[in-house]
């Protein structure tokens, strides 16, 4: 299986970390080859048709000066030369335009190869079409990382959840706005501050709006509901509120009568929805810190709640691996 991997932040950076941790683990237990033969930054790419040397890439002091480092590479006008099975679009997301990742994402089908992605902004844009068109070209795009980071949620429905119908997804689906209004609320600390702290720790998008005006959630949200409920429907489609008017005093007042309050994401009837709402103290969406969590209604299995990482370099690389690995195993 060869890969290119378009984008340098931290997932990527986890990702590669990981392939070269796991390469004997994954030829031994799954027969797997896994060569990468790009890796794309902003202002170039390492290249290397027979595969690179994935630590030398990570430890690189001076990636510029690297044998392998062609500068001003793009992916869009190389691809054609990689000779490549699977692009794995890394870059970030962009709930606007979804650039540049939508055109990765089409470069790589038009070039007959599957992609795999933890990018949302295509996906939350255009999924009907990027769908459509990678049917029409036999080629697969698995985006399990684009939602709740570890937590398995598209593969569960695909290989465990056979001919289930979802009825009705609810989560919380931003670590940063999890972290934040947990933090408010055991520490009594004002919305900035902590907001600080999670964009210290790294799990809060680039541009932190994304979080606390709920872009990131929604984006997901119309992700699941596209995916799992089978729902045609795009960003501009979800009501959507964030946390930034949230007082320590509301929180207080909630916690008092025996509530905590969640950002919680909803896709239910049709309606998609994220907004800040009151969960009871011991409930299932009653968890802490950064973590996200999803619970899907079901016809036969009922109901299911999943509880995991979210957020983080390694934790999403998980996802992405699996999607590689599903791919490479399918292409034997
Ligand atoms: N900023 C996102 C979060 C990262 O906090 O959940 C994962 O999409």
């Amino acid at each position: 299986m060869r890969i290119a991997v378009i984008g340098f932040g931290t997932v990527a950076k986890s990702l590669l970390k990981v392939l070269a941790e796991k390469s004997k683990l994954i030829l031994d237990e799954y027969g797997v080859e896994i060569k990468t033969v790009g890796v794309f930054k902003k202002d170039g790419a390492f290249i290397n048709t027979n595969g690179l040397d994935l630590e030398k890439i990570i430890n690189s002091q001076n990636y510029r000066s690297e044998e392998e480092w062609v500068e001003a590479a793009n992916f869009n006008k190389i691809a054609g030369e990689l000779n490549c099975d699977c692009a794995v679009e890394l870059t970030p997301t962009n709930v606007e335009t979804s650039e540049p990742g939508l055109s990765h994402i089409k470069t790589a089908l038009g070039y007959g190869m599957d992609v795999v992605t933890a990018n949302k902004g295509p996906l939350a844009l255009y999924y009907p079409e990027l769908m459509e068109l990678a049917r029409q070209v036999k080629r697969r795009i698995l985006f399990e990382a684009t939602v709740a980071g570890a937590i398995p949620l598209f593969n569960l429905v695909r290989n465990t959840l056979r001919a289930n119908r979802i009825i009705s997804v609810k989560g919380i689906l931003n670590g940063t706005t999890n972290y934040i209004l947990s933090r408010m609320t055991s520490e009594k600390l004002p919305f900035k501050t902590v907001l600080k702290e999670a964009q210290r720790l790294g799990f809060a998008e680039a541009d932190p709006s994304y979080d606390v005006d709920g872009i990131d959630a929604a984006a997901k949200l119309v992700i699941l509901s596209n995916a799992l409920l089978r729902k045609e429907c795009r960003f501009k489609d979800v009501n959507r509120q964030g946390i930034r008017d949230i007082t320590p005093e509301a929180i207080e007042l909630a916690r008092k009568d025996g509530f905590l309050i969640k950002h919680l994401a909803i896709s239910e009837d049709g309606v998609l929805e994220v907004a800040p709402r009151l969960v009871e103290v011991g409930s299932s969406f009653a968890v802490s810190g950064s973590l996200n969590v999803v619970k899907l209604q079901t016809d036969l299995a009922k109901d299911l709640t999943l509880i995991g990482r979210g957020a983080g370099g390694v934790e999403t690389a998980s996802s992405v691996l699996n999607d590689i690995l599903e791919l490479a195993i399918l292409r034997r």
